[in-house]
């Protein structure tokens, strides 16, 4: 187990009708002037911002709103929020939706509380932040795990470029967790948002660090029970039960818990980064696409670590370890299918099967024009991804 260092700064209210305690959080964490953001439209139409905007006029608080935050969020709409927040003296920065909403409420407090620094210069890391402004968050979608996680992902459309910021500055103050409030999902985003939390814990998991065991227990752990409720509440977003466990799961599957004193990995979130910046593609359906690939590409590193994670999350039998390895990653596989997500680029929606030179340009954003290696568990410049790449791209069913 490497030496870690372990903090995490938001306050959690999770349960159904905890939305009433959204005044006192926000005054208790400094808000007396507040900028909503919000995506667009659904929370609307769910009756969630006006019940939010009533709250926050009954308890005194004064508000302005961002709205139309659009899924793989633009830097372009958080400058407007900078603006926005800088006019009204927001005193904290309130997200009502999904890793989309809260990112950008992230880089408008980062902008509000630094606003001589274009946001994109911390993104770019030319600057660094020192400073922001309190942000609270209302969850309506398990997924991103950006409630409690020390990230935040933008996309600056005129530079062609989707990129991610972490630093512990942008761990929201509190979290608002009602389970109901995601029941007005569409299946393809529970999906999604089921995908994006196993990978999560998946791209932890797999990292060169072995002698962990605590941590390997909690990240399987995680993993059988995403598994468990993943299917059930894709089938019925308003299954409570289902879904309390799927939004505490999301949360902690990117709090950093499930890789403490290991080494982080995310070469799938890299290798599907480049498939949204260039497609446009839902984050969870970037990863679901690249991962079996991927899986497959590493294993021989350490088959033994797949082996591992297909007896305790899959319950292989197989005692031979490249096998049992092979059985974990198709189960994995198959899981994703079933819950109607691409394991290909045939399959993804938008997407479709490239031709050599669609290849390379992945692999050329991925590798940030051959100036980065990404991954832990094994590293992968240019050639690696090109092969992960068209290993995706295979054509099949
Ligand atoms: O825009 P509206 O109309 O609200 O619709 C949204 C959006 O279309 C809809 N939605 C959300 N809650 C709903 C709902 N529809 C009905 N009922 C509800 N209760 O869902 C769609 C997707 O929303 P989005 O916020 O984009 O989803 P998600 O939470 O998956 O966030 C994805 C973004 O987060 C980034 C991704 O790259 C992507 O940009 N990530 C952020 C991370 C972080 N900050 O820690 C980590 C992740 O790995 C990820 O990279
Ligand atoms: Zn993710």
């Amino acid at each position: 187990m490497h030496s870690f260092q372990y903090y995490i700064s938001t306050e959690v209210v999770f349960g159904t009708d905890c939305l009433e305690k959204l005044p006192a959080l926000v005054k208790k964490h400094g808000g007396s002037r507040v900028l909503i953001v919000y995506g667009g439209g659904s929370a609307v139409r769910s009756g969630l911002i006006g019940r939010v905007e009533a709250l926050l006029t009954d308890a005194g608080i004064a508000f302005d709103t961002l709205a139309g935050v659009q899924p793989n969020p633009r830097v372009a709409l958080a400058r407007e929020g900078v603006k926005k927040a800088v006019a009204l003296g927001a005193d904290l920065i309130l997200a009502v939706g999904g890793g989309s909403v809260i990112d950008t409420a992230k880089a408008v407090a980062h902008g509000a509380a630094n606003p001589e620094t274009d946001i994109w210069e911390f993104w770019k890391k030319r600057q660094t932040v020192t400073k922001t402004t309190p942000v609270g968050v209302v969850l309506t979608i398990p997924a991103a795990g950006s409630e409690m996680s020390d990230s935040a992902v933008l996309t600056n459309a005129g530079e062609d470029e989707k990129r991610g910021l972490n630093t512990d500055l942008n761990r929201p103050a509190f979290a608002v967790m009602d389970p109901s409030l995601a029941s007005t999902l569409p299946k393809r985003q529970v999906a999604c948002g089921v995908t994006d939390i196993m990978m999560h814990t998946l791209d932890r998991y797999f990292n060169p660090v072995t002698d962990n065991a605590i941590t390997d227990a909690l990240a399987e752990a995680l993993l059988r029970v995403v598994v468990r409720y993943g299917k059930p509440v894709c089938e019925n977003p308003g299954d409570l039960t289902a879904m309390s466990e799927i939004m505490w799961c999301g949360s902690l599957s990117h709090n950093g818990l499930t890789g403490l004193g290991g080494n982080k990995d995310f070469a799938p979130h890299q290798l599907g980064h480049a498939l949204s910046e260039k497609f446009d593609v839902y984050h969870g359906e970037s990863l679901s696409s690249v991962w079996p690939a991927w899986a497959r590409y590493v294993c021989p590193v350490n088959p033994a670590r797949f082996a591992q994670y297909a007896r305790n999350v899959w319950g292989v039998e197989e005692p031979d370890d490249v096998l049992a390895a092979e059985q974990g990653i198709a189960a994995t596989e198959g899981y994703f299918r079933s819950l109607g997500m691409p394991v290909r680029f045939g399959q993804l929606s938008g997407v479709g099967v490239q031709d050599e030179a669609g290849i390379e340009d992945l692999a050329l954003r991925c590798s940030y024009r051959k100036t980065r290696t990404v991954g832990t568990f094994r590293t992968l410049g240019y050639d690696d991804m090109l092969q992960i790449y068209r290993a995706a791209n295979e054509k099949g069913d």
